[in-house]
């Protein structure tokens, strides 16, 4: 229906594809940082210094020369960081090539490209029937000097001290208008911190993203820094974009995180970030921990198949700078695909790239050659296609709340979708795990059903106890379904 209508805008030469909160639900997000992922020389040996903190190279254009890639992988979308024209300076804590150091919201960053680069990459990815998520910044402006020495002029719009909260440094964060009212940033690169009470700063931001929006054809906004403004501020503004929107607040408390979600469509899944990382990254890790937050998340969030699943970002240390084995990798990305929320996977991850935190989680992707046949580039490729799968045999799959419905010290299962639930099992044993017969029971599956497990293909009928005999090897993730469903998936056979 969507790929119908879309191919009829495209004969009118108008494309007009953005997507509500519920069609983004069964999308699949490949999240990069413009400047670190392709460049428009399609270089894969430009040099790449993180601890530079300077561009590298990547543009829009690089992006549109490397879809197949992306999509090769299964995603439907990309979310790429913002676009607008930052600072030009080269400051002691580097240059804004992450794009969180705005100056000028009417243009974009010419370092990334043109305005008419960044339109042709919508189109690219429309043309796919792909998406585009775009990340915006309300909170702040950036500066290259402290606080209390911001020439304004330098601003557009927004060329005055009026627009601003008078400067002070966020010296509390248990305190939230201290949060709200107070600056980020640091004597070398301040972001001076909008007075979004004001009702022409208001005015302007709504303003503005919609008619980004609008001239960019954008399908979704990852909106950053949201914690820092008033949360009176966000439900016009998302309704100014008219699109999903999903927002960073970047706090595990889940009671804190969630409330956001009454004044926005989505936000990022910090409260299953902390557990999730802690649970496979070691052998040790807690699995009752994260069992029991899927279910806190489940009921204290608005709706947790809205929030964007992740392991690894640009702001968190990469999974594999805790662990570097790939069994422990592969359950984490299973379960961002088959939880509640939309999964998103940030570029590098399917290198196994192991930067830690902030700088050196910024890779260049171009140095990975974009290899297709990664370990972890094949396992979201399958993983993609099970989730599809799961979403196209069962239209109650993407609204389900999952049910974590066992435990061990190793291992979690879990069960989502009403008719002929996804059965996925997850193990923090490592490549080193022993093989052994898990019995399931629990799985709401009766005796005699016919069931696959997608990763290796392997069939198994229900016993007459209703246990599943799931077979465990290596640490390695399984996931079931019943078998009458899998049918021309591109999955086993
Ligand atoms: C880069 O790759 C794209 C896609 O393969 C190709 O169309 C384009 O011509 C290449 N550009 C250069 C400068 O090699
Ligand atoms: C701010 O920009 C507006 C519009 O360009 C201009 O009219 C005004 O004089 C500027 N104000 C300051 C304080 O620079
Ligand atoms: C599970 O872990 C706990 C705490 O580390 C330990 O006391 C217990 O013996 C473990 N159980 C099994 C079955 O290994």
């Amino acid at each position: 229906m969507r790929y119908l209508f879309l191919t009829a805008v495209l004969l009118l030469g108008q494309i007009v594809t953005a997507l509500s909160p519920a069609e983004w639900r069964p999308q699949s997000i490949y999240f990069l940082l413009t400047d670190r992922f392709g460049r428009s020389d399609n270089s894969t040996s430009a040099g790449c210094d993180v601890g530079e903190r300077i561009y590298c190279g990547g543009t829009w254009r690089g992006i549109i020369n490397h879809l197949d890639y992306i999509q090769g992988m299964g995603f439907t979308a990309i979310w790429i960081t913002p676009v607008t024209k930052q600072l030009s300076q080269n400051t002691g804590v580097g240059e804004a090539f992450h794009g969180y150091w705005q100056q000028d919201i009417y243009n974009v960053d010419p370092h990334l490209g043109t305005s008419d680069d960044l339109k042709a990459l919508s189109a690219a990815l429309h043309a796919r029937g792909m998406y585009l998520m775009v990340d915006v910044v309300a909170n702040h402006m950036g500066y290259a000097g402290a606080g209390s020495s911001v020439d304004y002029s330098v601003f557009s719009p927004f060329n005055s001290s009026s627009y601003f909260h008078s400067y002070c440094s966020i010296s509390d964060y248990n305190d939230q208008s201290n949060v709200e009212n107070c600056w980020l940033g640091d004597n070398t690169v301040s972001l001076p911190d909008l007075d979004t009470y004001r009702t022409d700063v208001k005015d302007l931001w709504n303003n503005w993203v919609s008619e980004l929006v609008s001239k960019y054809s954008i399908d979704g906004l990852r909106i950053d820094t949201v914690k820092h403004v008033q949360k009176s501020f966000w439900p016009d503004f998302n309704a100014a974009a008219g699109v999903y929107s999903v927002g960073e607040v970047f706090d595990g408390n889940p009671s804190y995180t969630c409330d956001y979600q009454n004044y926005m469509d989505g936000v990022l899944n910090y409260p299953i970030y902390y557990p999730l990382l802690n649970a496979f990254q070691s052998s040790s890790g807690s699995i009752s921990n994260l069992y029991n937050m899927i279910n806190t998340v489940k009921s204290g969030c608005k709706d947790s198949t809205l929030l964007g699943n992740f392991i690894e970002n640009h702001d968190n240390a990469r999974f594999p700078s805790y662990t570097g084995d790939y069994s422990q990798a592969k359950n984490v990305i299973s379960f961002l695909f088959l939880s509640d929320g939309i999964p998103i996977v940030y570029a590098g991850q399917e290198q196994h790239y192991s930067g830690g935190n902030d700088p050196y989680n910024r890779e260049a992707v171009w140095l990975s050659e974009y290899s297709t046949t990664a370990e972890l580039y094949k396992h979201i490729a399958t993983t993609n296609k099970i989730r599809k799968l799961a979403v196209s045999a069962d239209s109650s799959y993407i609204t389900y709340k999952n049910v974590p419905f066992y435990q061990d010290n190793h291992t979690l299962a879990m069960k989502k979708g009403s008719n002929s639930p996804v059965i996925t099992v997850l193990s923090n044993a490592g490549s080193s795990g022993s093989s052994y017969t898990l019995s399931l029971g629990g799985s709401g599956y009766s005796s005699g059903a016919k069931l696959t497990e997608l990763y290796t293909c392997t069939s198994i009928t229900v016993d007459s106890n209703g246990n599943i005999a799931v077979p465990m090897a290596s640490g390695q993730p399984r996931v079931l379904v019943l078998t009458s469903t899998v049918g021309n998936s591109g999955l086993c056979g």
